[in-house]
């Protein structure tokens, strides 16, 4: 760790965070959720969906409770909508078993990875953690010189790390990999550019295929016609996505896999959750 450039970035970070209304959450509830959103998501857009989605659903018992299809209701329009699927899953999994409350406890929780799991550990249980995005991994790589990827990059996040204020370091270098070390980057605005070996690194991250005419557009147009009439044929499908017969069968058949949906008698609808009973 390098005390004089941990001290720039926070100072920098105190000054400049960016103003998300879970920055302060303690709560592992309100924090799985805005990472579970913020996940292949731009953080402006999570904004709004975070905060109707804690009004309607403001604890994980709640969550817990809740018809799938009412999540999902809730969801759609973010994408995705597996990881609403997963975070519903895991409500259940806490409101039996309680928080699991270290990274490796919780990533055994439906959807969390080890980016979302270090990400509650540190927020939420005040662990001295990395939490480990496409962003984070960017700057360090900008800032050790060399693209950085697994254990490397595992070990320099750990090493730079400042334990004394982890949750505000692993926000701030999400907050200057987003604003200011971002593809192109803003040298001459950077809080920390006298300690960088090399700007000019960069990692792209994974490519995410184009949104309209894919699967993903079919599915979310699919599941939003099951949230709004329960069940429906394929051609009723057909008709109420607009969507080519071909690509709906295609999309039904990936949620079925995904166990999204269910079949019977001819008609599509959403899965319920067995181990839920009273909450479908
Ligand atoms: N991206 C994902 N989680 C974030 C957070 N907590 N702050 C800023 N950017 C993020």
């Amino acid at each position: 760790m390098n005390p004089a450039r941990n001290r720039a970035l926070l100072t920098w970070y105190d000054e400049h965070q960016r103003d998300l209304p879970w920055r302060s959450a303690t709560d592992p509830y309100a924090v799985l959720v805005s990472e579970l959103m913020a996940q292949q998501t731009q953080i402006s857009r999570v904004v709004p969906f975070y905060e109707r989605f804690m009004a309607r659903f403001p604890t994980v018992e709640s969550l817990a409770s809740a018809p799938l299809a009412d999540v999902l209701g809730a969801w759609s329009g973010l994408g995705y909508n597996r990881r609403a699927r997963y975070l519903r899953e895991a409500a259940v999994q806490v409101a039996h078993h309680g928080w699991p409350d270290t990274a490796q406890g919780l990533r055994a929780l439906p959807g969390v990875g080890p980016y979302t799991a270090a990400a509650v550990a540190c927020f939420a249980f005040g662990q001295p953690v990395a939490a480990v995005d496409t962003n984070l991994r960017r700057v360090l790589s900008r800032w050790h010189g060399r693209e950085l990827a697994g254990a490397a990059l595992e070990e320099a996040a750990a090493g730079d790390l400042d334990v004394d204020r982890a949750a505000d370091w692993n926000q701030a270098l999400m907050d200057l990999g987003g604003q200011l070390c971002t593809r192109t980057p803003q040298c001459e605005e950077c809080p920390v550019a006298q300690w960088c070996a090399d700007p000019a690194i960069y990692a792209p991250p994974p490519r995410q295929p184009t949104f309209t005419g894919s699967s993903r557009q079919a599915r979310g147009a699919i599941l939003k016609s099951l949230v709004a009439t329960g069940s429906a044929s394929e051609a009723e499908l057909v008709a109420q996505t607009k969507i080519h017969r071909i690509r709906v069968q295609r999309a039904l058949k990936d949620l079925h896999t995904e166990r999204m949906v269910h079949h019977e008698n001819g008609t599509w609808s959403l899965t319920t959750d067995h181990r839920n009973p009273q909450g479908t």
